[in-house]
């Protein structure tokens, strides 16, 4: 039997200063080791925690072969379950299972579960800007690229409309935010942008910052557009209005980036009323559950879009890949890109080539860990300032 001989977390930030977190597993076979994602970055250390001092002792000594009986026991042996810290530690441990099984096969994880449904991963990017202008540049640079699917953003990642704070004591650093005034700008750059891009697939994130109605409202606006989707229309606590919003109209949508429980997923699968899944990888659990939940939303005509911003790990992305290459219900992979610091730390990160992301074929999950390299980007702790945004009165608002 090949067992787990130790687990440790590496901590880095190669890119735009986000705590990646890294759990690397290493087997009794010497030399053999997996690599799994379990990035939260708002809450790394406490992820760190939670692998090093309560999953590892649980899991040492036991046989690497038995990822399901194991990813069971690590999400029921803390009693309270499916919290995002537990389960992105789960995540870690879990993806570096399937690595490592993929290695010890010589086979890529993508044969393992099932073999490819295509070549590549159609990808889309995120155009921003502050005026129309730059946000048709970076549209044009990205079809210059080769790419067929663009999110348009306006004014920052979340499409937040500067306004002057009316109550200064509420919270003098924080970033203020008009749900009218950004539905407009949101409308006016998707309109410029269609006009400009006929045939481009385009996507938009609401980022869950409207009302219940100013959500349905907004989702009927978009529909002369044609969007591939509409992403995070309403907050995770309002989701009973999406029969509402289906009513409506035929906007397609794309949620689930903030679940954490297997019972926000599936009444939204199974009663057709999302038509991409999106959730976050690590934060669901790690590729057991993943697949599981890809393979429900075949039977119901629900397509896969997983969570890939530049807050999931290269080794994140990965796992995100393999599955959207062995997915027949493949929708669309966000890729966030990484830069050459990202690429050193990790040997093996996916490869974008017209549009289409590609993995390399090795056995695993494909990809390495220099961790002399990590270690010259540091994760640093700081206090996050997008998740303070409020409204012009100075409530908090949701981000
Ligand atoms: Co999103």
């Amino acid at each position: 039997m090949v067992s787990i001989e130790d687990i440790r977390v590496i901590l880095t930030a190669p890119q735009n200063q986000l705590p990646l977190v890294i759990v690397k597993v290493q087997t009794s076979e010497p030399g053999l080791y997996g690599l799994g994602c379990a990035t939260f970055t708002q809450r790394h250390l406490a992820v760190a925690a939670a692998v090093q001092d309560h999953l590892r002792p649980l899991v040492l000594g036991r046989d690497v072969d038995r990822i399901e009986d194991l990813w069971h026991l690590m999400m029921v042996n803390g009693y309270w379950r499916n919290g995002p810290v537990l389960n992105n530690a789960v995540s870690g441990i879990d993806q570096a299972l399937w690595d490592i099984k993929g290695k010890r096969a010589g086979l890529p994880v993508y044969e393992l579960l099932g073999g490819k449904c295509r070549e590549g991963a159609a990808v889309y990017r995120h155009a921003d800007g502050t005026d129309h202008e730059q946000v048709i540049d970076q549209v044009h640079a990205f079809v210059e690229q080769g790419l067929g699917h663009v999110r348009v953003q306006h004014g920052g990642y979340d499409g937040v409309v500067p306004v002057k704070n009316v109550v200064p004591q509420a919270s003098p650093d924080g970033a203020y935010f008009d749900p009218r005034a950004s539905t407009r700008a949101k409308l006016a750059v998707l309109t410029a942008v269609r006009e400009r891009f006929p045939h481009l697939e385009l996507l938009h994130d609401v980022h869950e910052r409207l009302t219940p109605a100013q959500a349905v409202e907004f989702a009927k606006e978009c529909e002369p557009l044609k969007l591939f989707f509409l992403e995070d229309i309403l907050a995770v606590e309002d989701l009973d209005w999406l029969a509402n919003i289906r009513q409506v109209c035929t906007t397609p949508m794309a949620i689930g980036e903030l679940f954490n429980h297997p019972r926000e997923w599936t009444p939204l699968i199974t009663g057709r009323l999302i038509d991409f899944m999106r959730m976050h990888i690590s934060q669901m659990g790690g590729l057991t559950p993943a697949r599981k939940v890809a393979i429900l939303g075949e039977l119901h005509g629900v397509r896969t879009a997983w969570h890939g911003p530049a807050d999931t790990s290269p080794v994140g992305h990965a796992v995100n890949l393999h599955l959207d290459l062995a997915s027949w219900n493949f929708g669309i992979q966000e890729w966030c890109g990484f830069g050459e610091p990202a690429r050193e730390v990790f040997p093996g990160c996916p490869e974008l080539r017209e549009g289409y992301l590609y993995p390399n074929n090795k056995p695993g999950f494909g990809i390495d860990l220099d961790e002399s390299a990590a270690e010259r980007y540091p994760a640093p702790c700081s206090v996050i300032q997008w998740t303070q945004t409020r409204l012009r009165d100075g409530t908090i608002a949701r981000p």
